[in-house]
């Protein structure tokens, strides 16, 4: 580190979440952290902080600095709602029912390809701004409500406008393989051979998806149908990962994560064998509680099993309007704890390593660390077990993105 730095963060303490740090958070107590140039120089023990003058000194006043929260699955970027499927599913009807009868994915393609760019831009800007105000400073944004070209490129496009204007690095994944198309129906294969001879090397051209993703269940598309997605976005060069085993166990967990699946996501219904391949693959399992809770799910994900084995466990929102209409990734780490049975450190490691994890950004997000850009949470708290356990009071007392104070 040099002696001069832009910005002197002391007087605190970090939940660096860093691995090589013992204890679940990484914590480094009575901490001091130099930023230059949006990076992190310098991070330890104030008492070994190196000799050095700051162009800004920040005293963190005895509260807890966490990495900048990461929502490794959110749906963010859609048309209309769904308001009237939950008075649906409140009186008895099913998700998959729901879906079956023309509601559902379905319904939210119609208002998605009826709005324009510019609509949907705005629908989706108080949604991003609600997570932003929690600390998130990493965010993906999944397409599929367009299933035709134009409306999942419009998606797309809005995904990475958005991340122009607000403080945000925003990671964007192709899903058009998410429900089949009201025009293709009874022709499920064909409209993969869309995906994947028009859709995928479309948005790759244009360079519009960092990842692919696809929906296997009984409702959506097949293992192999799947498996063709993936072969395809391999061809292309893009990392591959895929909502399964949600509603039922279908062995599309084992058959993405042998395909070097950067995820699985939903995952109630996996088996030992999935366990097995996930641990060999090294495939994060993407826990999403907030769906499980929406759709009244009984059927919890194998969380010891995942533990045991060493899978990587993230959590994420899964913002969407009909599984999760709930923007806010704090609650999901409660639900984590109270719903799933993490630990209150797995709930931040879940949103932050875990999940930068699940985005391909393993070594570049989610930890405190010399070297990684300066995206840092201060919150008020004294002890980070508070991050999952209190809800609706705590807020960040300051959010830095790049260094840069971003505060909502
Ligand atoms: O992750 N599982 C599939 N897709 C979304 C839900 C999409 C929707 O209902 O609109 C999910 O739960
Ligand atoms: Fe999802």
């Amino acid at each position: 580190m040099t002696e001069r730095c832009d910005l002197l963060l002391t007087n605190l303490h970090a939940a660096t979440m860093d691995p090589s740090i013992p204890g679940g958070y990484g914590a480094v107590e009575d901490a001091a952290v130099a930023v230059t140039g949006g990076r992190i120089v310098w991070i330890g023990p104030r008492r070994e902080l190196p000799e050095c003058t700051a162009d800004r000194v920040i005293d963190g006043e005895g509260q807890w600095l966490t990495p900048g929260l990461v929502d490794c699955h959110t749906h963010l970027v859609y048309g209309g709602h769904r308001a009237s499927e939950f008075a649906r599913r409140l009186g008895g009807e099913s998700y998959e029912e729901v879906a079956r009868s023309g509601g559902g994915i379905l319904s939210t393609v119609r208002a998605t390809r009826a709005a324009s760019a510019e609509q949907l831009y705005h629908a989706a800007e108080p949604r991003l701004r609600a997570l932003l105000a929690e600390g998130v400073t990493t965010l993906e944004v999944k397409s599929g409500y367009g299933l035709e070209l134009d409306t999942e490129l419009k998606q797309l496009r809005t995904a990475r406008r958005l991340a122009q204007h607000y403080p945000v690095d925003i990671v964007t994944t192709c899903l058009a393989a998410h429900a089949l198309p009201p025009e293709y129906d009874g022709r499920a294969d064909e409209y993969i051979d869309l995906v994947c001879e028009e859709i995928l090397p479309a948005v790759a051209r244009e360079q519009l998806a960092d990842a692919v993703d696809m929906f296997c269940e009984s409702i959506a598309f097949s293992v192999e149908q799947c498996q063709r997605v993936i072969d395809c976005a391999r061809e292309l060069d893009l990392p591959v990962k895929a909502h399964a085993e949600q509603l039922s166990s279908s062995g599309a967990t084992s058959m993405a994560a042998q395909a070097g699946a950067l995820s699985v996501d939903h995952i109630e219904y996996i088996t030992d064998m999935d366990v097995a391949a996930m641990a060999e693959n090294g495939t994060v399992a993407v826990l999403l509680p907030g769906a499980f809770y929406t759709l009244r799910e009984t059927r919890v994900p194998p969380v010891d099993k995942l533990r045991a084995s060493g899978v990587s466990i993230a959590l994420s929102t899964d913002l969407n309007p009909g599984s999760c209409p709930i923007a806010s990734l704090r609650l999901m780490m409660n639900m984590g704890c109270n719903l799933f049975g993490l630990t209150p450190a797995e709930a931040l490691a879940g949103v932050t390593r875990s999940a930068a994890r699940a985005l391909g950004l393993c070594c570049s997000r989610g930890v405190l660390r010399a070297g990684l850009r300066a995206d840092m949470v201060l919150w008020p708290m004294e002890t980070p077990d508070q991050l999952a356990y209190e809800y609706g009071a705590l807020k960040p007392a300051a959010i830095f993105f790049g260094g840069q104070n971003v505060t909502a």
